[in-house]
């Protein structure tokens, strides 16, 4: 195991000891190679870099306290990519040869995984990539997908802490009929400058509106909305966001502990009664929401008056790092168990 000061590990790049990567060329996936470069050849007229032709994916891997390593839900992840392909019109990569990368990722940066104790864990990136070249608007005719890891710790400053943040109504991260539930590149370029004005201000992140009509709760940066009420687990339905893993996990998580899942457009009037709202994701796991600014109208909603996370998502969050590091049992088939 490496010596790195694990406990507080950024979310940030770190170099690692290998990558896997594989060429889509002639009209099909070729074999898997090992790389120890962190640099990708490219053609300048690569598609990737001219119309974005590229979709991504985050997930995690975590060492339990039993020394084996868990992946959480990485045919989820490798389905999601599929319909990034589709929307990109990329080629679509076989689930099995996106687990059998992410396995082996790991497994050859297994020193870089952070012991139990730490609470940190492996983010994993998988990478797809246009790198034919072509100058008319086009799909290319070749394809670059690649994985790389590097351990991380807390997405969000203090982990575990309420943040407040910034309802941003100048800018849109995706239209409704846009690529907003697909994970491309050119949501994360669409959300750059929200971000920063977000974050200069001292909020923990951005927060969108439904584009159509600035009525609906879209998102809170790159993490999906939950609200509790009550014994209600309410998470917004649009076709403008980004369908998470993480939160799908939560809202069973939620059934099985009996509550109601509300999955339905959440009306933003609707923060006044929310007992406790967070965001989430693979990197923000959840985040407690302690206050909403919409920054434009100066108008607050406040969710929690002390600053502190509520009990209900509490617990949803313990019970899904629990799953996560292999401390409760595994019910739903979520983690795939290296034993490395
Ligand atoms: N929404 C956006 C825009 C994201 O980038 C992410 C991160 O992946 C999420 C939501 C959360 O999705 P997941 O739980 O699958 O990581
Ligand atoms: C994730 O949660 O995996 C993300 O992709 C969020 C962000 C780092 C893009």
């Amino acid at each position: 195991m490496k010596q790195l000061d694990w406990s507080n590990l950024p979310f940030g790049y770190m170099k690692t000891d290998k990558n896997v990567r594989i060429l889509y060329k002639n009209g099909k996936w070729g074999e898997i190679e090992e790389s120890d470069s962190e640099y990708i050849p490219m053609h300048i007229a690569a598609t990737c870099l001219h119309y974005g032709q590229e979709a991504f994916e985050g997930l995690k891997a975590f060492r339990g306290r039993d020394g084996k390593v868990r992946i959480f839900r990485m045919e989820e992840n490798a389905k999601r990519l599929q319909s990034s392909c589709h929307a990109t019109m990329m080629p679509e990569l076989p689930v099995e040869t996106f687990c059998n990368m992410v396995e082996r990722v790991v497994e050859l940066n297994k020193s870089y995984i952070p012991p139990y104790e730490s609470g940190a864990s492996l983010y994993i990136r998988p990478l797809l990539i246009g790198t034919g070249a072509e100058i008319g608007v086009k799909p290319a005719k070749e394809y670059l997908f690649i994985v790389f890891v590097m351990p991380v710790g807390p997405y969000f400053k203090g982990g575990f802490a309420a943040n407040a943040y910034a309802l941003v109504r100048s800018f849109d991260r995706s239209a409704p009929l846009g690529m907003g539930k697909y994970k491309v590149g050119g949501n994360y370029a669409a959300s750059l400058y929200a971000h920063h004005l977000a974050y200069d201000k001292g909020y923990g992140s951005e927060f969108y509106l439904d584009a159509r009509e600035k009525k609906y709760i879209d998102e809170c940066g790159a993490a999906n909305f939950i609200g509790i009420k009550g014994n209600s687990y309410i998470t917004p339905k649009s076709e403008s966001i980004l369908p998470s893993i993480t939160n799908k996990s939560l809202m069973q998580l939620a059934a099985d502990n009996g509550m109601t899942v509300e999955h339905r457009p959440v009306p933003l009037e609707e923060l006044n009664e929310l007992d406790e709202a967070g965001a989430c994701g693979t990197a923000a796991v959840i985040s407690p929401i302690s206050r909403i600014d919409d920054i434009e109208l100066d108008v607050s909603y406040v969710i929690s008056k002390d600053g502190k996370p509520g009990p209900v998502l509490t617990k949803l969050y313990h019970q899904l790092r629990a799953i996560q590091y292999g401390d409760a049992p595994d019910t739903h088939g979520w983690v795939t168990v290296l034993d490395i």
